[in-house]
């Protein structure tokens, strides 16, 4: 695993968006899961800026998305995957025919979940997955107790994560109870995987996610199991990390 300390929520997105850049420019036709959440807001705005001077940077690339809500339509505009398109892929002028998206309004759940991670193997292999973290550990919404080898599926939201998510639906109530996530197993695929980690509010979950025992109850210790992983976290973010005789930082 590589360790990356970014002095601060700029430096950490100026990174991650060269990590990507330097992905785009090396390959004809990369493979990139895309996150949502605020950690990779910054990440994709400095995307843009290196739009305006590359203008081909994404042509060739296929998109997949990371996760979504259920049973909500699909032009409700707190979907991820408008969110995506508002945040990014519009401004990126990336066609839809690009994105590999869940459908977020399918009636059977189970079906939808198959049919992304068969959609996923016709996208090709996964060249690398950007990944956010959420406060209970979540990698995508891949719950604590999710296992290493988990398909992509749907799944129930835990009330943190219920919670999480209230300011941007509005309300605890409004917040669907179900979503769509690439599995753990899926993710495990990627030649690489980039994990974004920004904010004092992220620094007891990243110290159990870095430091704690591998375990399913903390769904991002299974990052430590794969091969090539690449962490970017800010100084706050790392404030718990090396100091109980764990990896130290470098
Ligand atoms: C959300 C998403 C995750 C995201 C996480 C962190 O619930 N399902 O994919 O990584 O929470 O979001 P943020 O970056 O806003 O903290």
């Amino acid at each position: 695993m590589q360790f990356i300390v970014a002095h601060d929520y700029e430096d950490l997105s100026r990174r991650a968006a060269r990590v990507l850049a330097d992905l785009l420019g090396s390959l004809p036709k990369p493979v990139i899961v895309l996150p949502t959440g605020n950690t990779p807001l910054g990440m994709y705005r400095e995307l843009l800026k290196l739009a305006l001077v590359d203008r081909v940077i994404f042509s060739g690339a296929g998109f997949i998305q990371l996760d979504e809500y259920a049973s909500i339509d699909e032009d409700d505009w707190r979907s991820l995957a408008g969110w995506l398109r508002r945040s990014f892929l519009d401004d990126a002028n990336i066609s839809p025919s690009s994105v590999t998206n869940f459908r977020s309004s399918a009636p059977d759940g189970a079906m939808e979940a198959s049919r992304m991670e068969r959609a996923i193997g016709t996208a090709g292999e996964i060249d690398i997955s950007v990944l956010g973290i959420g406060l209970n550990g979540h990698i995508g919404f891949n719950e604590p107790g999710s296992a290493a080898d988990s398909p992509t599926r749907i799944v129930q939201l835990t009330p943190q994560s219920i919670r999480s998510n209230a300011e941007y639906w509005g309300s605890e109530a409004a917040v669907p109870r179900q979503a769509y996530t690439l599995g753990l197993g899926t993710l495990s695929r990627a030649r690489r995987t980039l994990l974004l980690v920004s904010g004092a509010a992220k620094a007891q979950i990243l110290h159990a996610a870095m430091e704690g025992s591998v375990t399913p109850q903390v769904p991002a210790t299974f990052l430590r199991q794969l091969q090539n992983v690449t962490v970017i976290a800010d100084r706050e973010a790392v404030a718990l990390l090396g100091r109980e005789g764990g990896p130290r930082l470098c």
